[in-house]
């Protein structure tokens, strides 16, 4: 048995988690603070969103320099601190690991040019668009080429075909497995490889089942990514990870996963992630993902909408039993477990897709800033008074405590499966007991 099996991984997202020096945003120092809570928490694992420097066009997503870490977030000797406090404590690191793209900023873009995707015209060469709306393609000013970028225009793709973006890969990959780390979620990687013929993506045929940006729906995205030969190039990633967990974005439906599994460990499920507060849409994302085991259950991040804000504030509980009662391995994303909901972001807002709402800081206290810093914090404390851990820590009924009570148990269920139930609610029995999730409206 994996330690990943049966596993609660904690999302901590840096930024937003504990600040140490007062400069309003979260750093490493803070993490290792906090590492006590995480273990009376009783998760197995957490994983850091990107902490390596950053122009922050995507807030660590557009890295500048894999091995090493963000000013902001301490140095590299925090973080063998973290990772040696955190393993004294019995819980696994995993880092994110940025494939498909760098930050334009990154060294590689002028060093390396033939590392990355250019049109062999003078424009686009095909209809692709970015994830976050408009065309996938932007001019360099510094050269007059174009380059693809499957995100932000600062955030130029990778060309994986060359081998020294493998070997260089591989040695981001190990440069952190020295350091101690347990695994790695993979950003992105159905956008990993895209066709070397550079095909338009043809019109949209149906339905796509996760939610998609305009310019992206409307096509039927299988030249820009999501292609088959990106399976033996993660090969060359699991080749550098040995056995570390290896835990994939495939941002697809759970059927496109199998041939993922063939070299990750999980994939994660996002299919539950935007099933509606409905028993008869949360068991259709479920079936399929159950059936096909190695999912990483997942109900919101960094990204989408906080769990109170999608399903509302009544669903909170129940959201968590469903969750942590579901077999294999669970990522929990911060502030999920105090009933966090969206904050107002800010004005003008710091990222251009909008998730600002989704990453307001942890609340740790009634204080004004939650006791996330001392200083300004880099988004405000969203509703300390109402929510935070400390008060939620000294009531057994808060919804922390549910999280924490389904934690513990969580090792201890046994097997998995759906049964017929009435509309409204989602049963299921693991071993002996039988877990049902009413899902009326509230
Ligand atoms: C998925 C990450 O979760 C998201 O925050 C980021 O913007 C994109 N990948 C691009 O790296």
């Amino acid at each position: 048995m994996a330690w990943w099996d049966n596993a609660v991984v904690y999302q901590i997202y840096p930024r937003s988690f504990q600040d140490s020096d007062g400069d309003g945003a979260g750093d490493l120092r803070g993490i290792t603070a906090r590492l006590d809570y995480l273990a009376w928490l009783g998760v197995d694992a957490f994983w850091l969103s990107p902490i390596y420097p950053s122009p922050l066009a995507d807030f660590g997503y557009d890295v500048s320099d894999y091995t090493d870490v963000a000013p902001e977030y301490g140095k590299l000797e925090d973080f063998d601190e973290l990772v040696a406090a955190a393993h004294d404590r019995g819980l696994r690191v995993l880092l994110d690991l940025i494939p498909c793209h760098t930050s334009i900023e990154h060294p590689w873009f002028r060093e390396h040019p033939d590392w990355y995707i250019w049109s062999p015209v003078e424009g686009p060469p095909n209809n692709w668009v970015s994830a976050f709306g408009g065309p996938a393609w932007s001019r360099d000013e510094r050269t007059g080429r174009w380059y693809l970028h499957s995100f932000y225009p600062e955030q130029p793709d990778l060309d994986w075909q060359n081998p020294a973006v493998v070997e260089a890969f591989q040695g981001v990959v190990r440069f952190w497995l020295d350091r101690g780390v347990d695994g790695f979620r993979l950003d992105a990687i159905d956008k990993l490889i895209k066709d070397d013929r550079l095909r338009d993506d043809p019109p949209a045929s149906g339905d796509f089942p996760l939610p998609l940006r305009p310019d992206a729906a409307k096509l039927e995205r299988v030249y820009s990514g999501h292609r088959p030969e990106a399976i033996d190039t993660l090969g060359t990633i699991r080749a550098a990870a040995g056995d570390a967990l290896l835990v994939g974005e495939v941002f697809q439906p759970t059927h496109e996963y199998p041939p993922y599994l063939e070299v990750l460990d999980l994939v994660f499920a996002f299919e539950l992630l935007f099933a509606p507060w409905d028993a008869a849409r949360l068991r259709a994302a479920i079936a399929p993902a159950a059936e096909l085991g190695r999912v990483a259950w997942v109900m919101s991040n960094h990204d989408f909408d906080r769990l109170a804000t999608r399903l509302g504030p009544a669903h909170v509980r129940a959201a968590a039993t469903l969750l942590l009662t579901l077999p294999g391995t669970t990522f929990v994303y911060q502030g999920d477990e105090i009933g966090l909901a969206n904050g107002p972001g800010a004005d003008p807002p710091y990222d251009r897709a909008g998730r600002d709402p989704m990453r307001h800081p942890m609340q740790w206290d009634t204080s004004a800033t939650g006791g996330f810093t001392t200083g300004v914090p880099w988004l405000p404390a969203v509703d300390p008074t109402e929510r935070n851990v400390e008060a939620q820590r000294a009531d057994p009924d808060s919804l922390l405590h549910h999280y924490r009570g389904l934690i513990a148990r969580r090792k201890d269920l046994g097997p998995f499966r759906l049964l017929d139930s009435e509309p409204d609610v989602l049963a299921y029995e693991r071993g002996d007991e039988v877990i049902a999730i009413e899902t009326k409206p509230g």
